[in-house]
């Protein structure tokens, strides 16, 4: 390492020369790579599976690598063409059309994947569940939207919330029979899928056809359903050659979970459009099972996130030592900071630098980020993708010269871009207060040589373990228990999560604070709402700072959080 700069390693597919591509790029450049722009015929579906069997000759082709305990399994791109055909018939038997919402509620599985890619062939639109969701956050999601169907597992369809979904009319269970008993709304989906045609299912959309309503924790209030089309498939192709270097004998694998944007947009679709076979990994994290992962697939190229590197990390040299590791050509990380003792690991044990790129839910495609061709500059989430205007504004819209800390903006019109909430103009108009900017609720700085520096949120939105927790959802679970009178929550600091979810309380009369109640607290809105936004930390305060409207001050709380009580 050069002091702060790290020499990048140019790859085949790089922009050879940033500053010249990023002068002269435009993203209508990139639509001849679609066979739509022959054919006027779209589907984000068709081109990140069906064209690698109908067009480049990819049938054969292992698509996905499927690895969890004692399943292991491979499907080829034209085993998974015909699946999700058959997929999308059982849809259209059920009268799920074009536009209809269906949740996807699945643990990472092959079926989570063709079911997905059935959905888009239909122009349904896909809301992906995260599988830690409880009751509450599955009916403010599913509610909102009013899925009519949704696709599950015996393990988690006992959390639907039926009685709160009057529109939710078709139930999909996967491997049901180990779950019992199939109940009128629900269908048993191996059977369907057993007695389901695999004729072409195909359904062309428009280019603005929405695909995915992701929902995203905001700071105040509920989820946001961040709605997506299939025109982003334009800034994930060109994100997946620039970005992530991707070439035909790569083996690519993004651990992120299909809950999530990275696990919808890197997990699989851009890979795919890019003909490249997918690792997934079922079950919970091990350290040594994911270095296992790593070699026994070959693994070329890797996403994922820093708290997963210091998982791997604190497993220390005698784990990586066990592995051979030595088809990893580029690594990539995303969804929180990039400490330095990740980046240092990478490149003392594995030889190469981890490239970290910055984006959200709401940008739909990799935005600020390093590439092969270009310095790393040691915690800078880099600079700003070609086609890409990004700067730092003040609380009134105005940019601010280099070095100043402010609102991290981009200029709106990208083609991944979200394009709406679901349910409210009002939420989505708040993104674009001041025009021409997108405001991301980031705060950073960009140096003189146009390097971008993530500072944190600004809205008190909690990131722990890369996971994005809305404090609201969390506080209002909390104001439901019996003992609690009021909470407020924040992100505190932790070196291997970078942020834990702490909770201050407000007790009611007749409760007193003992170690049973802070476990039966973090267990209620683990029950509730989901695991990875339950509480870490408890702490009883007298009161709970508020603003001049009456709601929890989120600048107050973060500053205790940061020890500054
Ligand atoms: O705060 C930023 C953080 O993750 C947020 C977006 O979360 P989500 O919508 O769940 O998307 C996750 C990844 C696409 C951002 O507002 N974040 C994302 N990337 C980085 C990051 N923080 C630091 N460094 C990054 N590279």
């Amino acid at each position: 390492m050069d002091g702060n700069l790290i020499q990048a390693l140019p790859g085949p597919h790089n922009l050879d020369n940033y500053e010249k591509v990023y002068k002269n790029f435009d993203f209508a450049s990139v639509e001849k790579e679609f066979s739509w722009f022959e054919t006027g015929r779209i589907n984000i579906a068709y081109e990140a599976l069906d064209r690698n069997v109908t067009e480049k000759g990819l049938a054969d082709k292992t698509a996905l690598y499927y690895t969890n305990g004692p399943r292991v399994e491979e499907y080829t791109f034209g085993q998974l063409k015909k699946l999700s055909d058959k997929f999308a018939n059982v849809l259209k038997k059920f009268g799920v059309k074009k536009g209809d919402r269906v949740g996807m509620f699945l643990p990472r599985s092959p079926e989570l994947y063709i079911s997905f890619l059935g959905i888009l062939k239909i122009g349904a639109i896909v809301v992906p569940l995260f599988e830690a969701f409880m009751e509450e956050a599955l009916k403010d999601r599913l509610g909102d939207c009013e899925a009519v169907a949704v696709v599950t597992s015996p393990d988690l369809k006992s959390r639907l919330p039926l009685q709160h979904l009057p529109a939710l009319k078709h139930v999909f269970v996967v491997d049901n029979e180990k779950g019992g008993n199939v109940s009128a709304t629900e269908i048993d989906w191996h059977q369907e899928m057993q007695a389901a045609p695999d004729t072409e299912a195909m359904v062309w959309v428009d280019r603005e056809t929405p695909m995915l309503v992701m929902y995203a924790s905001g700071a105040d209030g509920k989820a946001k359903g961040v709605i997506h089309v299939h025109n982003g498939m334009v800034g994930h192709y060109i994100t997946g050659k620039w970005v992530h270097d991707l070439q035909p004998d790569d083996v690519y694998w993004c651990t992120a979970d299909p809950g999530w944007i990275t696990g919808i947009v890197y997990g699989f679709l851009t890979p795919w459009m890019f003909g490249l076979p997918i690792v997934i990994k079922g079950g919970r994290f091990k350290a040594e099972d994911w270095c296992e992962t790593l070699e026994k697939y070959g693994v070329t190229v890797w996403y994922s996130a820093p708290t997963a590197f210091r998982m791997i990390i604190s497993g220390g040299d005698k784990l990586l030592e066990k592995y051979d590791l030595s088809k990893l050509r580029h690594i990539l990380s995303v969804g929180e900071p990039l400490t330095p003792e990740v980046m240092e690991w990478s490149m003392a044990k594995l030889g190469i630098p981890i490239y970290d790129t910055w984006w959200m839910s709401e940008t739909g495609m990799n935005m600020i980020c390093n590439y092969r061709c270009l310095p790393i500059k040691l915690g800078s989430i880099g600079k700003p993708f070609p086609g890409i205007t990004a700067a730092i504004v003040d609380d009134d819209g105005n940019e601010l010269p280099p070095n100043k800390i402010g609102n991290l903006a981009l200029k709106a019109g990208w083609p991944s871009m979200l394009r709406g909430i679901w349910g409210s103009e009002e939420k989505y108009k708040e993104y674009f207060k001041f025009q021409p900017w997108f405001i991301s609720g980031d705060s950073a700085y960009r140096d003189e040589d146009g390097y971008f520096f993530f500072q944190g949120r600004v809205d008190g939105v909690i990131n722990t373990a890369g996971e994005r927790v809305g404090p609201w959802e969390v506080e209002n679970k909390l104001r439901e228990h019996p003992a609690v009178k009021d909470a407020g929550v924040a992100g505190k600091p932790d070196a291997l999560r970078g942020e834990i979810v702490k909770a201050y309380i407000v007790l009611n009369e007749g409760y007193e604070w003992n170690p049973d109640l802070s476990e039966e607290l973090r267990n209620y809105v683990k029950k509730g709402l989901a695991a990875h936004a339950a509480p870490r930390e408890f702490e009883v305060v007298p009161g709970i700072p508020k603003t001049k409207e009456g709601a929890n001050d989120r600048k107050a709380l973060k500053g205790w959080a940061l020890g500054l009580k």
